[in-house]
């Protein structure tokens, strides 16, 4: 393989029915005024009025569409991201068929617009939480909503065994919905084997998985790979790794790191963070791969001209961290 311009064109994500595009783009530091990604607070720079976090969301959006960006991921928790959504797909006149939403239950916001909340969200994987927050997803995106996943299930913890929420989420998937998972922490191997595993009426409950992947933190490759090769659509969060693999990172022990990325990068004519989500897109089993950028200027950057070789490849393989030491960082990382 050559310098190669990795192949964007829109494709199914999976065996849901759904065609998506290879970018997609997250709204969990569009939504809320506070957020865990490195620079959030300077990307706000003080203007954090529902207002304020509303214009922002639709000039991203904006250029998301004119970039050729169709899936879109929200969650419930993430403060008002599901309302600024749907205003803005009513605003453009975009219907249900010319674009793909996802969305997430599970957690609740609970930062009332607060960067410095005691508690930003709270997790509640439970057939009540389940149907309240499927009734508030509904409300705000009506038919735009493709694709309900359950918030970050963790290897340890008992929502793939909860018979009664199965038949829930089994019950909406019957009415039309797509039902998926997002997986967090070290174990996501183990949490997507489960969630494969898991049927009702005879047949997979879960059409799509989404889960962390990128330079970093690889250790979710084979359970994606074994995803994909089932049907199950495949969604890449936390791409640049909440901005670690940005040229924002400027952490003294990262120095090594930095500067093998930024050769690639140079050597390739691209954004140290294009070139993190290169390596994504490039992975056959990678159906959507989610921007989280926070301004028009990191979506034009994240989606400009995506290349990726395989000296990249090879001179990135040594960047890889232990799954426990990466969440562990993840974990320590402060809301602004
Ligand atoms: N459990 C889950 O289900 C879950 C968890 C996490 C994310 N997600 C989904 O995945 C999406 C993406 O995840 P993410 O935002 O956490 O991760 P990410 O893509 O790894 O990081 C995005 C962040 O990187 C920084 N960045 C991007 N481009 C940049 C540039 N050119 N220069 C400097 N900084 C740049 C921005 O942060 P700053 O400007 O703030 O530094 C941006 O917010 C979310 O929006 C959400 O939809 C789901």
């Amino acid at each position: 393989m050559s310098n190669l311009a990795v192949n964007t064109a829109a494709r199914p994500l999976g065996a849901t029915g759904l065609v998506v595009s290879r970018i997609g783009l997250g709204l969990a530091a569009l939504g809320r005024p506070g957020y865990i990604n490195l620079g959030h607070g300077r990307d706000l720079a003080g203007a954090r009025s529902v207002e304020a976090l509303e214009a922002r969301t639709f000039a991203v959006l904006d250029e998301a569409w004119r970039r050729g960006v169709r899936y879109f991921d929200a969650a419930r928790s993430y403060g008002r991201a599901e309302s600024f959504l749907a205003h803005w797909l009513a605003r453009r006149g975009i219907v249900p068929d010319d674009v793909v939403v996802g969305s997430k239950w599970g957690y609740t916001y609970t930062a009332q617009w607060q960067v410095e909340a005691e508690v930003h969200e709270v997790k509640e994987h439970t057939v009540a939480v389940f149907e309240r927050q499927w009734r508030e997803s509904r409300e705000r995106l009506g038919d735009h909503l493709d694709l309900y996943q359950i918030h970050s299930v963790t290897a340890d913890g008992s929502v793939l065994h909860d018979q009664r929420l199965l038949a829930a989420i089994a019950q909406r998937k019957r009415e039309g919905v797509r039902v998926g998972l997002t997986t967090s922490g070290p174990d996501q191997a183990a949490a997507i084997g489960r969630a494969l595993d898991v049927e009702l009426d005879g047949r997979r409950l879960f059409d799509s998985v989404q889960a962390t992947w990128n330079l970093l933190e690889r250790s979710a490759a084979p359970a994606l790979a074994a995803a994909h090769a089932a049907g199950v659509g495949v969604i890449v969060k936390e791409a640049l790794a909440n901005g670690r693999l940005t040229d924002r990172n400027t952490d003294a022990g990262f120095t090594e790191q930095r500067a093998r990325l930024q050769q690639q990068a140079q050597r390739l004519g691209i954004t140290v963070d294009a070139l993190a989500l290169a390596a994504i897109v490039a992975q056959p089993w990678a159906d959507v791969v989610l921007s989280g950028a926070a301004t028009s200027e990191q979506l034009r950057s994240n989606t400009a001209a995506l290349t990726w070789d395989d000296e990249a490849a090879a001179r990135l393989a040594p960047l890889v961290e232990a799954p426990v030491a990466y969440w562990r960082r993840r974990a320590a990382l402060a809301w602004t």
